[in-house]
């Protein structure tokens, strides 16, 4: 099977002494001016709306083209719950373009969202998305949830050779607009509906009180509850 890029990695090299900085979760996501496939955008008119922001490697790839396509099915959906999708890769803006309208004419789909196009690398270098282990040039397949004030909240990064999973993506969605309007934590493999971790007691006082509390408790620093139909 053909090598999908894997090259030999210096570690000592310039790329791995002078790496950028990733950016943190539940630190303000670095503002962004940028051309992309709907004009000029900024992070920051996305105020006020989730955004999350996706790289990928390159235009007219198989891997990426199942991506779009499926970033797209899923971008309804998205909607509804208040999140625009943002994608970004190194090619131009003419690449874009034309690969957005092969992806209408080879697979019948529109891309809702719009493309950056950081030919200088300028968005991938404040998020940290170029791996110089995987490629010194193309981005990885990164995805940056960030919230309506700006707060980048989760962070998932993908090696080339994997394409994304939609479902977790709207898992961490939800996930996120679940914990944020209930203040609880969600269990491994969580999904809407599921039983959610109540915080555990901070004072004796609270711990006591679980026995009593309704909550589902294994022991008191383990408690589910059901959350309220929404
Ligand atoms: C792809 O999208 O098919 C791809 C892109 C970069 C490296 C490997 C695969």
């Amino acid at each position: 099977m053909p090598s999908l890029r894997r090259i030999n990695v210096d570690h000592s090299s310039t790329e791995f002494r002078f790496q950028p900085a990733i950016p943190r979760l539940n630190a303000p996501a670095p503002a962004f001016e940028a051309e992309t496939t709907h004009g000029r955008l900024a992070l920051e008119d996305y105020r006020g709306t989730w955004v999350i922001l996706f790289s990928h490697p390159a235009d007219f790839t198989p891997v990426c083209t199942t991506e779009f396509i499926e970033f797209a099915r899923i971008a309804p959906a998205l909607k509804e719950r208040g999140v625009e999708l943002l994608g970004l890769s190194i090619d131009s803006i003419y690449s874009h373009i034309a690969w957005i309208q092969a992806i209408r004419e080879k697979f019948g789909v529109d891309i809702p969202f719009p493309v950056i196009a950081d030919g200088n690398r300028e968005v991938a270098s404040l998020y940290g998305m170029i791996m110089p282990g995987e490629s010194t040039t193309e981005t990885s397949r990164c995805v940056f949830f960030i919230d309506p004030n700006g707060i980048l909240r989760a962070t998932i990064y993908y090696p080339m050779s994997l394409g994304r999973n939609m479902d977790e993506i709207l898992r961490v969605i939800d996930g996120l607009q679940t914990s944020d309007r209930h203040k609880v934590a969600l269990p491994a493999n969580w999904r809407p509906g599921d039983k959610v971790i109540v915080p555990p007691p901070r004072t004796v006082e609270d711990a006591k009180s679980r026995a009593t509390s309704g909550y589902e408790c294994t022991d008191w620093w383990f408690c589910r509850t059901t959350l309220p139909k929404d």
